[in-house]
């Protein structure tokens, strides 16, 4: 993209997000079960279990990590993640209580098929994430039930979101209610109806687009459902995106385009795009900032700084354990700024945000953490990772 468009876009913030010092992570990933009661063709989580349940660091466990997470990043966000996480209910709540008694936000994505009736949405206004996603797959209820994999699946989640919607009314709740879109070959040119869809016809405060990646937790050598769907014209998506931002006033990030048009042209470029993660194709250029701002802890308390297995861990066991790992992890950001997987495009782990807005969310972040760090003697724990870290720093683009 030219300088000039990027001006059109009237994006004032630095052209490149400038490096900073390891600051604490804002986002700390909690999975609370593997099971799930849909069929998605893009995720493998409907073929796990809890069986071994009894190997999980239990909720009392998972609620220190909050504790300690609120410590280490008092303006961090924990994110609650499944399999379905809405399928073990109490759990989901103890732990949406515990980032609100430790004052951080919480955050989670839900299929919908819980929140059947009034009280359950209540309850997730008065004791549940600060920011809740619906996933939907399609603006069309045939398409999203085909490729969830179960028939009725479409209704349970709009409906999910206009009981949200109408909870949210009812208790006067400050609540984030957004709808987590899934984008692949099979729906991109639907994208405007999408917006429709979402903001007009249902009301809910955004959608978040998110593309399609590999089968989440692909066990085997091949992926038809990547290969076929991951089908995308780059340059008719970029157009897609641009007219929606301007009909529906959207503020995109001109960068997140950029990088949503090359990891398209990276999939059309890679050979062997059936393979899915095995896939020899990377992404031209390296998107992903995970190891700057995240720890996903998963069911067995073993923290990462990215979801992917390929790159070290630390298993969870005392207070103190998610400090050290984070602190202590540069051998691993060193490894992982190399690291030009498909999953960078995720809006889990990529750089830029989507919007301008969450872009100066997170530079506002960054330099909030930063005088805090240099006039705070909580500085002290981070300083030699500080500067170590400032001999990883990636050059800019
Ligand atoms: C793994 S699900 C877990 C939460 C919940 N079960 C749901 O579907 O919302 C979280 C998000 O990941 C998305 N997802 C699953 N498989 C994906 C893939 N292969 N590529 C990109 N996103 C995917 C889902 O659409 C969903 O929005
Ligand atoms: S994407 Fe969500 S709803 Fe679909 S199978 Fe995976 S965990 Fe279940």
């Amino acid at each position: 993209m030219n300088f000039s468009l990027r001006e059109a876009f009237g994006v004032k913030s630095p052209l490149r997000i400038p490096p900073s010092p390891l600051l604490p992570p804002r986002f700390m990933f909690l999975e609370v079960n593997k099971r799930c009661n849909l069929k998605c063709q893009h995720c493998d989580f409907w073929h796990r279990t809890d069986d071994d349940r009894d190997n999980y660091l239990p909720v009392a466990g998972r609620q220190a990590l909050i504790a300690e997470f609120a410590a280490l990043s008092p303006r961090g966000n924990v994110v609650i993640c499944g399999g379905e996480p809405m399928l073990d209910l109490e759990d989901y709540f103890s732990l949406t209580r515990a980032c609100r008694e430790n004052g951080v936000r919480a955050l989670s994505v839900v299929n919908g098929t819980r929140i059947r009736n009034a009280s359950v949405a209540e309850r997730v206004m008065l004791e549940g994430p600060h920011e809740i996603s619906i996933s939907l797959n399609s603006p069309d209820q045939a398409q999203h039930d085909e490729t969830r994999g179960v028939r009725g699946a479409f209704k349970k989640a709009v409906n999910a979101l206009r009981l949200l919607i109408e909870a949210r009314e009812r208790v006067g709740a400050s609540t984030k209610i957004y709808v987590m879109g899934l984008i692949f070959g099979g729906n991109y040119r639907s994208i405007d109806r999408f917006y429709d869809l979402v903001l007009n016809e249902i009301g809910a405060d955004k959608l978040k687009l998110n593309f399609l990646q590999p089968v989440f937790g692909q066990m085997g050598q091949v992926d038809p459902f990547f290969e076929s769907q991951g089908a995308v014209d780059p340059e008719e998506l970029a157009r897609i995106l641009k007219a929606c931002d301007v009909k529906y006033g959207l503020g995109f990030n001109p960068y997140w385009l950029e990088q949503v048009e090359m990891y398209f042209r990276s999939l059309n470029a890679a050979t062997d795009r059936d393979r899915g993660w095995a896939s020899s194709g990377a992404t031209e250029s390296h998107i992903c900032n995970s190891y700057d701002r995240n720890i996903m802890v998963n069911h067995y308390g073993v923290a990462r700084l990215c979801f992917a297995n390929k790159f070290p861990s630390a298993t969870f066991r005392a207070p103190g354990d998610l400090r050290r790992f984070w602190t202590t992890s540069e051998k691993i950001r060193a490894d992982m700024r190399k690291c030009n997987q498909f999953c960078g495009i995720s809006h889990s782990v990529r750089r830029e945000s989507s919007t301008l807005v969450g872009r100066q969310k997170m530079l506002d972040f960054q330099a909030g953490e930063t005088a805090l760090m240099q006039s705070s003697d909580a500085t002290f724990a981070f300083a030699s990772s500080l500067r170590a870290l400032a001999r990883f720093h990636r050059k800019p683009d």
